[in-house]
């Protein structure tokens, strides 16, 4: 019978080639049980075999994308840090009176850039300011540039935000158009692509947390770089960065690290 290593093996080699994507800087054990799962439930017995349908079927690579990492996502996930980026930091941010360069990364379907530009909406940086926001996965973009949503997406949404920037047709939530055009959703990928610099806030949550320490080791020193001195990333409840100093980073409060100037 055929090594299931060396057949996966082979298979993140073929993702690689197909599509760019290094799973190798995913951890192993996680993303194999995931891809595996997946393989199972269409009923392929390899990965050779089912490497060979998704070079044949968009379908199935756009689904193969979508189960690779997990895309869910919420508005004000973790309200409480959120509360602590609109009252403490924006208003730092804003002092300078500059405009702000602001960057949501692995934004899935587009809860936390939308949360971004609410709470800069409230405190009147929004204008003439434009959010990027991106992710790996075409889908979950297209899905954000829609802006519709289920309940269980915006359930931490203060209820004066919701009334003020939601629209309920039926079970959804339709988001104000107000806010999508202040977000410039791009394709990237965080683990190959280069960035964009001088950023005065970096959100990145909920990603970091699939990735191998080297692959993450590499990515701080990359979001450092992007990061005017000074700037913030806002990483994950389960993110933390044990040494910020490798990286020109000093703990400004919890989740949140601030390049050294
Ligand atoms: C769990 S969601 C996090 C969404 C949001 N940041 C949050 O915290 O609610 C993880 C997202 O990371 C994206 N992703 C995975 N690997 C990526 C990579 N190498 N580059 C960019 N995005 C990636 C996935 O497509 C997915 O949308």
């Amino acid at each position: 019978m055929e090594n299931g290593d060396l057949d996966f093996t082979r298979f993140v080699k073929s993702i690689k080639e197909l599509t760019g994507i290094d799973l190798t800087l995913y951890k192993e054990a996680q993303m194999k049980r995931r891809l595996t799962t997946l393989r199972m439930k269409l009923g392929f017995s390899s990965f050779d075999a089912y490497f060979s349908a998704l070079t044949k079927d968009k379908n199935l690579l756009d689904e193969f994308l979508d189960r690779m990492t997990i895309n869910v996502s919420e508005f004000w996930r973790n309200p409480n840090r959120w509360s602590v980026l609109k009252d403490r930091f924006f208003r730092e941010l804003a002092g300078s009176g500059k405009r702000l360069k602001v960057w949501s990364a692995a934004c899935s379907t587009g809860e936390e850039p939308y949360t971004l530009a609410m709470i800069m909406n409230e405190l009147g940086l929004l204008a003439g300011n434009s959010i990027l926001a991106t992710d790996l996965d075409e889908g979950v973009l297209a899905k954000a540039k829609q802006g519709i949503y289920l309940d269980r997406s915006i359930r931490d949404v203060p209820p004066d935000f919701l009334k003020r920037y939601f629209q309920k047709e039926g079970i959804l939530y339709h988001i104000s158009p107000e806010l999508k055009n202040h977000i410039a959703y791009k394709k990237q990928d965080l683990l190959a692509d280069k960035f964009d610099t001088s950023f005065d806030l970096i959100v990145c949550r909920n990603v970091m947390i699939y990735f191998t320490e080297e692959a993450k080791d590499k990515l701080y020193q990359k979001f450092s770089e992007a990061l005017r001195p000074g700037g913030l990333l806002f990483v994950g409840s389960t993110e933390q960065i044990f040494t910020p100093s490798r990286y020109k980073f000093e703990l400004a409060d919890t989740f949140f690290y601030r390049k050294i100037e």
